[in-house]
């Protein structure tokens, strides 16, 4: 099975104009959803969209919103709350968007699996410098979230960008690196169906793997999954927190256990400071995108 599922009647929408009603009653014009043409090396011609506040902070943190298989970046962005929150506290979105409407992104190839060796990740990367520039963003506080194939990109672009970015919080992808298949947009049956396991130490050597010689630190990372999902086996979950556990030099024994948290029917398990998973009972593909706990996550709201 593949993310066609995801596509739900949901239109493409090109732009997203957005308008609010003031105290006053006059009708006010938002910020809207535009799409940035040359924002630097693109090597797999993705494409990029932001969504700037009027009420833009001096050193404004940075999110990037990664959409599902099937969904565009205007249909991703009319179906989040984000931009409210951009709104509140004057923080840049982007969302990307897979070269052709609806397609996943590439989380396979060896290009994309290898810092600046090109693919998805390295046009996501240079979306995120050129917003940092553009608007003289604070470099520390970029952040990457996104749903199902753009969860699975999440994981990638921690691994693969560790540099750019301070969390990650995925709804329901896979460990970056087990969709790996040597081909662009590959499908790995293997992974989705939870036949590939890996030890903490394996995953942490994928990782490193990705970026040879990178001593930093790597992001926070929060980590969703239903317990039912059909799409991506549910052994997704305990190899991502295997995977980051492994990063980060944690038993991947959770420290703390918190039922209905972030809300009813989820659980969440603190494995340490840069790393917490909340399994989703009776979820399917996918869990879905909780913006509140998200950029609580981040430290943005
Ligand atoms: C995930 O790991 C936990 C704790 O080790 C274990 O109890 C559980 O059965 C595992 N779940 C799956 C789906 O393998
Ligand atoms: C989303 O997260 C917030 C806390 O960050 C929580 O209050 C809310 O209940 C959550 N929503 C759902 C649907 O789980």
């Amino acid at each position: 099975m593949r993310f066609s599922t995801l596509a739900t009647g949901l239109a493409a929408l090109s732009g997203v104009h957005a308008a609010a009603i003031s105290e006053q009653g006059q009708l006010v014009k938002r910020a809207s959803l535009t799409q940035v043409q040359n924002f630097g090396d693109n090597p797999s011609g993705i494409k990029m969209f932001i969504y700037v506040p009027s009420n833009l902070q001096p050193n404004p943190p940075v999110v990037l919103v990664l959409h599902a298989c099937a969904w565009t970046a205007g249909s991703f962005f009319g179906t989040t709350k984000y931009s409210q929150f951009a709104d509140q506290h004057g923080f840049v979105l982007i969302y990307g968007q897979t070269p052709t409407d609806g397609a996943c992104w590439d989380v396979s190839s060896d290009q994309t699996l290898k810092h600046d060796g090109g693919g998805d990740s390295k046009g996501l990367s240079s979306m995120v410098k050129y917003a940092l520039q553009q608007y003289n963003g604070d470099a520390s506080k970029v952040f990457v979230t996104g749903e199902s194939s753009g969860a699975m990109m999440t994981q990638v672009m921690a691994a693969v960008y560790p540099d750019l970015f301070a969390a990650g919080s995925e709804f329901s992808g896979e460990p970056a690196g087990c969709f790996a298949t040597g081909t662009v947009r590959g499908w790995n049956s293997q992974c989705a169906g939870g036949q590939l396991h890996h030890t903490a130490e394996e995953w942490a050597s994928i990782v490193h793997n990705m970026y040879p010689g990178y001593t930093g630190a790597y992001p926070r990372m929060q980590i969703f999954h239903g317990d039912v999902d059909q799409t991506l086996n549910i052994a997704s979950f305990n190899e991502s927190i295997k995977e980051w556990s492994g990063v980060f030099g944690y038993s991947g024994t959770a420290e703390q256990t918190i039922d209905n948290n972030p809300g009813a029917k989820l659980t969440k398990y603190i494995y340490g400071d840069r790393l917490q998973g909340i399994w989703g009972h009776g979820f399917g593909h996918v869990v879905p995108t909780n913006e509140t706990e998200a950029l609580t996550w981040f430290g943005l709201i």
